[in-house]
Parts: structure tokens; C-alpha cells; sequence
């Protein structure tokens, strides 16, 4: 009979195609066990019984041929959430925290409207809600299956101060709340150029083309969304996007075209831009 251990061996073999093995290997042996990492490293010589060991083997084979830990675990931690993923749209990733840090830096009214666009999983319209009780988030996605997911998620973090609906951006944003004014617009868009070599390689291989290519240059969302946030922000209101690194200039230049002031690019934990904000005219 194999013990902890010896599976959690197994991740050798996983590393050339992935930087987090070890990680990943505990991640699915927790998952075939239904136990914590915790219990992995006080058990080590814990022998399993064979079903365990072949759903393990079962899942690890998956990983082997590049499907994402988080595909077949079914879900992803991000900031304090646990959240149910889907190959209908991104997995959160741990740079878009950036992006929340940002907004709760802000000095926002304790009222605040907030709108996330693009919103995925819910990550990040869930995060925030999940940190500012008395805030009021709309999130929006034009993936009718991405919706649905935001809305499970939405249910299972029992936050009730969000509300999710389909939108092509703004556009049934306008119609649905046609006197809404936002304090803050956050959007992580598709901002990767069509022809990328990147969209070929590792785990975004999995993930749909929806969620992460926006034309030629990359651009073309982020010039909707940068282009049309001041007509649904309140005076002084703030939008925070996320970005390719190597867009920053080019997204200050349409931040400044649309009016924006104090605008800014933060990094991210590899020193690569990765956020760009900016606050409307008071
Ligand atoms: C990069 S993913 C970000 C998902 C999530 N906000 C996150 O940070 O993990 C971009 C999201 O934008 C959505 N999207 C793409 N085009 C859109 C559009 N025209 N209107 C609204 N959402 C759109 C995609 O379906 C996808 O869920």
C-alpha cells in the first residue's frame, strides 16, 4: 500500500511542466483524501487505502497532461474565498489581489456603489463585498455561463450585496440602472493580443479565448472599458483596471484622453505592471 509520502513523491514527475509541483500534488492528494495539508504533513507514513490511491492516480494523470490544479479540483482560493471555477472563464489569479488591495486603499463613502466588469467567478466584485458589508456591488459578464457561476459563488460566500446580471460592458448596465452613479469601477478585461504565444502554453490553454483575447494589440476592451467608465462614475469617482506589463503607458495615455487625474500603474509581485488607476475630476 502506498503512504502519503510516497504519492506526494509523484511530484517530480510534474515538474518540468509545472513551477508549483509540490503544491500541485498536495492540492490533489487533498482533494482525493478530502483532507487538509495539515493532515498531509502530520500523517507522512499514513498508509491509503488502494480506491484513494487510484482517484489520486486519477487526478494526478489529468495534471500530467496540463489541466489546471484548479480544473480539477473544481475550485480556487482567492483573497479570503473559496471560490467554484469553471472552464467558462478565468481562474482567479493571485496578481488580480492587486487590484482589491487597490480599491481598499481607497477613501470610498461607506455607502459605495461599485461596479465590476467582466467579473468571471465573482472574484472580485466578491472580495470586496466580502471586506465592505455596506457597499453595494453590481457585477456583470457577457458569458451567460460565467454569470451563473458568479451567482453560485455569490450564494455559497452568503454575501447578499451583490447582484450579478449578463451585460455586454455598460450596455444593460444603462439600461438596468439608468441613474446609477458608481463610486468605483473595477475591470480585469481580455487584454492579450490575439496571436500570443502564451495562449499555447501551460494552464491557460484551458481557459476560454472569451476570457482572455481582446484583438490585435490587446487593447480593444480596455479602450471600452477606460473609454466609457466617466460617463457611469460619480464626480471624484475612481476605475481600476488590470493590465498586460507591458501596457501601463498605453493604458495611462487612455486614462488621461478620458479625463482621469492621479493616474497611476502599480506592479505586481514580479515587478511588472500590472494595475493602472485614476480618480474623475470632482
Ligand atoms: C480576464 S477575465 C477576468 C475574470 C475575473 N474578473 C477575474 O479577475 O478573475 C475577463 C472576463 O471578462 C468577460 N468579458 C469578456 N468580454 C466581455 C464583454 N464584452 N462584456 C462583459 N464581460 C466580458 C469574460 O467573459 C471574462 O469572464
Amino acid at each position: 500500500m502506498a503512504t502519503v509520502n510516497d504519492l506526494l513523491l509523484r511530484h517530480s514527475e510534474l515538474s518540468p511542466a509545472s513551477d508549483t509541483a509540490l503544491l500541485d500534488t498536495e492540492l490533489l492528494l487533498c482533494h482525493s483524501l478530502s483532507v487538509d495539508r495539515t493532515w498531509l504533513k502530520t500523517w507522512p507514513d499514513k498508509e491509503l487505502p488502494a480506491a484513494d490511491s487510484q482517484h489520486f492516480e486519477q487526478l494526478f494523470k489529468r495534471r500530467l497532461e496540463g489541466e489546471p490544479v484548479a480544473f480539477i479540483v473544481g475550485t480556487q482560493g482567492f483573497w479570503t474565498l473559496d471560490l467554484g471555477v469553471s472552464p467558462h472563464t478565468l481562474i482567479p489569479r493571485p496578481e488580480t489581489e492587486l487590484l482589491v488591495e487597490a480599491a481598499l486603499e481607497l477613501d470610498l463613502p461607506d455607502q459605495s456603489l461599485v461596479l465590476d466588469l467582466g467579473t468571471g467567478t465573482g472574484a472580485i466584485a466578491l472580495a470586496l463585498a466580502s471586506e465592505h458589508p455596506s457597499w453595494q456591488l453590481t457585477a456583470v459578464d457577457v458569458q451567460p455561463q460565467a454569470v451563473a457561476l458568479a451567482e453560485q459563488n455569490r450564494s455559497q460566500c452568503q454575501l447578499d450585496n451583490v447582484q450579478i446580471y449578463q451585460s455586454d460592458w455598460f450596455t444593460a448596465v444603462a439600461n438596468r440602472q439608468p441613474q446609477a452613479k458608481f463610486n468605483l469601477i473595477v475591470s480585469n478585461p481580455p487584454y492579450i493580443e490575439v496571436d500570443d504565444a502564451h495562449l499555447f502554453e501551460g494552464d491557460v490553454r484551458f481557459e476560454p479565448a472569451s476570457a482572455l483575447v481582446s484583438g490585435t494589440d490587446g487593447l480593444d476592451d480596455l479602450k471600452i472599458v477606460v473609454g466609457q467608465s466617466s460617463g457611469f462614475l460619480q464626480p471624484a469617482g475612481w476605475l481600476i483596471v488590470e493590465h498586460g506589463h507591458e501596457q501601463g503607458e498605453v493604458v495611462r495615455e487612455l486614462f488621461n484622453d478620458a479625463g482621469f487625474v492621479l493616474v497611476e500603474t502599480r506592479q505586481d509581485y514580479n515587478q511588472m505592471d500590472r494595475i493602472t488607476l485614476g480618480r474623475l475630476q470632482d
